[in-house]
């Protein structure tokens, strides 16, 4: 058995696979996000060991004896948050989250020196972890002063279970610390931000070993004592893991808070000006590029909470037929990555008029999703790859009617994957499993395929239409900010 833990921003997962890789059972917990400023995203790192502590226990309640047999464990979670210890491994402050956006003008500074995007192969975008220690280092000098070591979120978890501070190259590509071709900590970059080397962790691959788990969690969970834990990744090449998007040209979209069009590569491509991200994937000697959208489910959920009714009811009511564009809707609740890297930036709803039913705004929220991994796509091509069909997968995946969207915004087939969870907690299990020795990336296979969604031919002319119209919103709105 091996045992994959996802620390989602919405919350943890824990889930086990069988040495077949079959899922045995899974169990999560919630997390809440704090917004106390506009554009600020906090969690509290003890709410991850207690929601973490909470999965796992839903899991041994159930499944004690498969539990025991865990021989590999593997971390997953939400990239780029900047956990703060001092000398002692305390907690200096909340987490600034991956899309938390106050350290705009930080980034903007740090990448004006060239250095940055030169070595880390990415634009510093406002969500990544060095503008988020300058921006403490500016209005919180005190706790920067104490600040011994930095740790990503899911790499706190690890300290937590294995009492190492390790990080991998996945998650620590999004740090704009790390020489993102070379694989290793850049002594250059963490100087042009006042850090140094002795306050990042240990490097190593995804899919090596990291620790062994701490001997009294180990007694709390009955679990071998010093049972390995992998190197994991970051949430998006740990959900590639789990799909089998490892070689070149395997691609997929993930419908999760944030959105993501992510494609593997077999070599280090980097081209920040498109806003395209260039991260180490989980295998080692392979990377990735991906499209970063900051708010999909969360564009649904916000609307959701406003009229009052669950995500899956807004969707169900659109039924199956896929509707015309009517009223567009730009996606950018808390600013945009790919490919506008505009923190500031706000979203808009347009085009709405007596007609303009919920049923109808529901649905221009999908398409203004599925517009902005065109703009993705778009970046994407414009960095050398370019994507001839895409996996499903996240929690919005759910709804044939979004994927039907995105399949026609795009004009590529969308391929569902039959009913089962290969995500980040999947991917991570995954990692457990090689690191614990037994397997190779091999086994990384990807899911078995239920069926394609094909572009809609018949409202393709309009959906293009829609989309130039889409382009031409952003900087409209833009000016007038
Ligand atoms: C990736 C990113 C998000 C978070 C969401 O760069 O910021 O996908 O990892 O969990």
């Amino acid at each position: 058995m091996y045992l994959g833990i996802d620390l989602g921003t919405s919350g943890v997962k824990a889930l086990i696979i069988d040495g077949a890789q079959k899922i045995v059972a899974s169990a999560t917990a919630d997390l809440k996000v704090s917004r106390p400023a506009p554009g600020w995203s906090e969690q509290d790192p003890a709410d991850w060991i207690s929601a973490t502590g909470a999965a796992v226990g839903k899991l041994r309640q159930k499944h004690p004896a498969e539990i025991a047999e865990v021989k590999g464990i593997g971390l997953s979670g939400q990239m780029h948050g900047a956990t703060l210890l001092d000398p002692a491994d305390r907690v200096l402050r909340p987490c600034i989250l991956w899309n938390d956006t106050r350290a705009h003008e930080e980034a903007a500074l740090l990448d004006a020196d060239p250095q940055f995007r030169a070595i880390s192969g990415n634009i510093v975008f406002p969500g990544f972890t060095a503008p988020k220690l300058m921006w403490v280092r500016n209005n919180e000098p005190d706790i920067f002063a104490k600040v011994a070591s930095v740790l990503l979120p899911k790499d706190y978890l690890r300290l937590w279970l294995t009492g190492e501070k390790v990080s991998e190259m996945s998650d620590a590509s999004g740090t704009s610390w790390l020489d993102v071709g070379q694989r290793r900590w850049s002594p250059d970059l963490l100087a042009a931000s006042q850090m140094d080397m002795r306050q990042m962790p240990r490097l190593v691959e995804g899919m090596q070993a990291s620790g062994g788990l701490r001997a009294d969690l180990a007694a709390e969970w009955d679990i071998k004592p010093g049972t390995v834990v992998a190197g994991g990744a970051g949430d998006n090449a740990a959900t590639a893991i789990g799909m089998g998007t490892v070689g070149e040209g395997a691609a997929f979209v993930s419908l999760g808070t944030s959105g993501v069009v992510f494609a593997a590569n077999d070599s280090y491509r980097p081209n920040a000006e498109s806003a395209v991200h260039t991260f180490c994937h989980a295998a080692p000697g392979s990377w990735h590029q991906m499209g970063v959208i900051l708010s999909a489910t969360d564009s649904l959920n916000w609307f959701a909470v406003l009229v009052g009714q669950s995500a899956a009811a807004l969707t169900d009511e659109l039924g199956d037929e896929l509707r015309a564009p009517q009223g567009l809707f730009l996606p950018f609740l808390s600013g945009e990555r790919t490919p506008h890297n505009d923190a500031a930036i706000r979203g808009a709803l347009t085009g709405i008029s007596h007609g303009t039913d919920r049923a109808a705004i529901t649905a221009s929220i999908l398409q203004g999703v599925a517009f902005a991994f065109r703009d993705s796509i778009e970046a994407l091509s414009a960095a050398g790859t370019d994507i001839r069909r895409l996996t499903a997968s996240g929690g919005g995946s759910r709804s044939q009617y979004w994927l039907r969207t995105i399949a026609t915004a795009l004009d590529i087939p969308v391929d569902v994957p039959v009913a089962g969870d290969v995500g980040a907690a999947f991917g991570a299990a995954r990692l457990g499993m090689l690191a614990g020795g037994t397997a190779s990336l091999a086994a990384c296979m990807p899911p078995d395929i239920d069926r394609s969604i094909e572009p809609d031919k018949a409202l393709r002319p309009a959906y293009e239409e829609a989309y130039q119209q889409y382009r031409k919103t952003y900087p409209a709105i833009r000016s007038t900010m």
